[in-house]
């Protein structure tokens, strides 16, 4: 192996712009512009593929880091670049161009022994870090298949490591993990062996036009997973994946201010699901104007671990649910709003204030609506909602989908709304159309729980059958 000694002061590129203002007379100003940048071929970076480039790589990455110059990109040029994991130094941005790949590499050994640093790329601490270049970063998942099953993977499980048990036992593919100020945009995130990126415990975060192709069959293959993290913006985002696509959590504190907007998501489990996680408050979220396509579930809460969640605005989204294997969570709901303990003795938090604007639906399933004795859902709006109720796939219908724990899964006819434990719910100029041809299963336009559900308002609500 070359390991080349460059002093990275060499590779600096510095631009000194001189300019004449005439603003005023005799003015003149100085405006000093620098760029900074290294390759890492410079750093003996092979890019073919087979060699692992992890040394160089860092190295590169460590250099660019030590000039103290902000931001300071990291390029790759054209080339496949496989990796064990990296580390991302503060001021560091991974410029991947957009014929380059960073491939993470399959291997047990090319993991950190600690479960928790298992990322191909991973910053720890970091400040005013990022990814961009249009390029690719892919964890190459169909490694980590031990048996194609047409309804869901069976996925190779490193827990002989000692270091996690069970199927969710393999590396995520990007983290950010106590760091500020981070950007990633127009960067493609491919294949994670687990979950995709995932940002925790951080602070001003911002993904914008980023594409997240995971495997539609491949379990845990979350998109974004936010935890215990304030002012995130999420935009411009393309998600297709197997699991969750956009799953705010909280772990160890609360999360504030989580804005996505303009963004396409199919999934075969939730497209935004706050949750299951929820040991903490979720406050102050908006998700504007998105798309989601034939997923298991849409817009979906899951508190089960005492945590509240309030503030929380949906706006300008179509959505179309669909029935898939019941292995997977998700009963085409394309609303979700549920609060019940995880285990017989779990603390059950409530949500309040979530507001629901401008949505159609067109979904295999109803709206569930499911609070819990001590974990109430109050103030809850519907306004220009159309709902469209059809089946055209040919799964079983006829479940309410508890999971995980409370009462599991429940036989229960279907209904367009199933509402329990609720005080506050105001419907305005909503929608209700039941297919004609397949309404034969279908059961209540409006189901109550009795006795749980108070202070109910109906303004403009129509409910019909149509043919087609
Ligand atoms: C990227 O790859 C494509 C397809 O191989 C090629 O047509 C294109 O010229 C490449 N672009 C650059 C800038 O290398
Ligand atoms: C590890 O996973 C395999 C299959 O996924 C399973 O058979 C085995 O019991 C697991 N071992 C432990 C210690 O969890
Ligand atoms: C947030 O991070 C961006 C870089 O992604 C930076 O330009 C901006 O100044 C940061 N904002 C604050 C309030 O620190
Ligand atoms: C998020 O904000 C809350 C409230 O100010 C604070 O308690 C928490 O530590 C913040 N989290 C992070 C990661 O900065
Ligand atoms: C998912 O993985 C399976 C097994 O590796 C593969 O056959 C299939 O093409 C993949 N599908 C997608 C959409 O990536
Ligand atoms: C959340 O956003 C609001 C409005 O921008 C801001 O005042 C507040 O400080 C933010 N909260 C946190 C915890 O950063
Ligand atoms: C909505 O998002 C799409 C991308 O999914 C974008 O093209 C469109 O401009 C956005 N609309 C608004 C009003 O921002
Ligand atoms: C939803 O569908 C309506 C009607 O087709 C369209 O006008 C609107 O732009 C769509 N919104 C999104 C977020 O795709
Ligand atoms: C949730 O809200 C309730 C009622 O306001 C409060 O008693 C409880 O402590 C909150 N839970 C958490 C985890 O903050
Ligand atoms: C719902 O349907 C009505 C009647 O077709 C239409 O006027 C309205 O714009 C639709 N609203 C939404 C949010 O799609
Ligand atoms: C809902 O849609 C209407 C009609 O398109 C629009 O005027 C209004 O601003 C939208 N409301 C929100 C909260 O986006
Ligand atoms: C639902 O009912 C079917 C048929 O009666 C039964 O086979 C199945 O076990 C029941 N499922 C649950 C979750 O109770």
């Amino acid at each position: 192996m070359r390991i080349p000694v460059i002093n990275p002061i060499f590779l600096l590129t510095l631009t000194t712009i001189l300019r004449c203002y005439s603003a005023g007379p005799s003015l003149f100003s100085i405006v000093q512009q620098r760029t900074h940048s290294v390759s890492v071929t410079d750093f003996g970076a092979a890019g073919d593929g087979i060699h692992y480039d992890t040394t160089q790589i860092q190295s590169a990455i460590d250099a660019c880091s030590a000039t103290g110059i902000r931001p300071c990109h990291v390029k790759f040029p054209p080339g496949k670049y496989l990796t064990a994991t990296l580390y991302l130094k503060s001021g560091v941005i991974l410029d991947i161009h957009k014929n380059a790949t960073i491939l993470g590499g399959p291997n047990i050994g090319d993991y950190p022994e600690k479960q928790e640093k298992w990322y191909v790329v991973l910053a720890e601490g970091e400040t005013d870090v990022g990814i961009t270049g249009g390029g690719e970063i892919n964890g190459q998942g169909w490694e980590f298949v031990k048996r194609f099953d047409e309804r869901k993977n069976v996925m190779v499980s490193w827990n002989e490591t000692g270091a996690c048990s069970g199927d969710e036992c393999r590396p995520r593919l990007v983290g950010f993990v106590d760091c500020r100020n981070v950007r990633i945009w127009d960067v493609n995130l491919i294949e994670p062996a687990y979950w995709c990126l995932h940002l925790v415990r951080s602070e001003n975060i911002s993904v914008e036009d980023v594409s997240i192709r995971g495997n539609f069959t491949s379990p845990n293959n979350d998109g974004i997973d936010i935890e215990d993290s304030n002012n995130t913006v999420i935009t411009g985002c393309h998600i297709d994946t197997g699991d969750d696509a956009i799953c705010p959590k909280t772990y160890t504190g609360p999360m504030y201010n989580l804005t996505v907007t303009n963004s396409w998501i199919r999934t075969k489990s939730s497209a935004i699901k706050l949750g299951s996680a929820s040991w903490y408050l979720f406050k102050n979220f908006l998700f504007d104007n998105i798309t989601v396509y034939e997923s298991h579930r849409g817009l979906a809460f899951q508190i089960r671990d005492g945590g509240n969640a309030s503030d929380i605005t949906f706006s300008n989204i179509n959505i179309t649910t669909r029935y898939y294997d019941p292995s997977w969570w998700g009963r085409a709901e394309p609303i979700y709003v549920t609060t019940c303990p995880r285990h017989r003795n779990s603390k059950q938090g409530s949500i309040s204030n979530v507001q629901f604007i401008n949505i159609t639906a067109s979904s295999e399933n109803g709206i569930f609506l499911s609070g819990s004795e001590h974990g109430i859902l109050r103030n809850l709006k519907f306004v220009n909602v159309n709902l469209t109720y059809r089946r055209w796939t040919n799964y079983a219908g006829g479940l309410l989908d508890y999971r995980p724990g409370c009462q599991g899964l429940v036989n229960h006819s279907t209904a367009g709304f199933v509402m329990e434990h609720i005080d506050g719910l105001n419907v305005e100029n909503v929608n209700m159309r039941w297919s004609e041809e397949t309404s034969g299963g279908w059961d209540n336009p409006l189901e109550f729980r009795p006795s749980t559900v108070n202070n109910i308002s109906f303004l403009n609500f129509h409910s019909d059958l149509y043919s087609g």
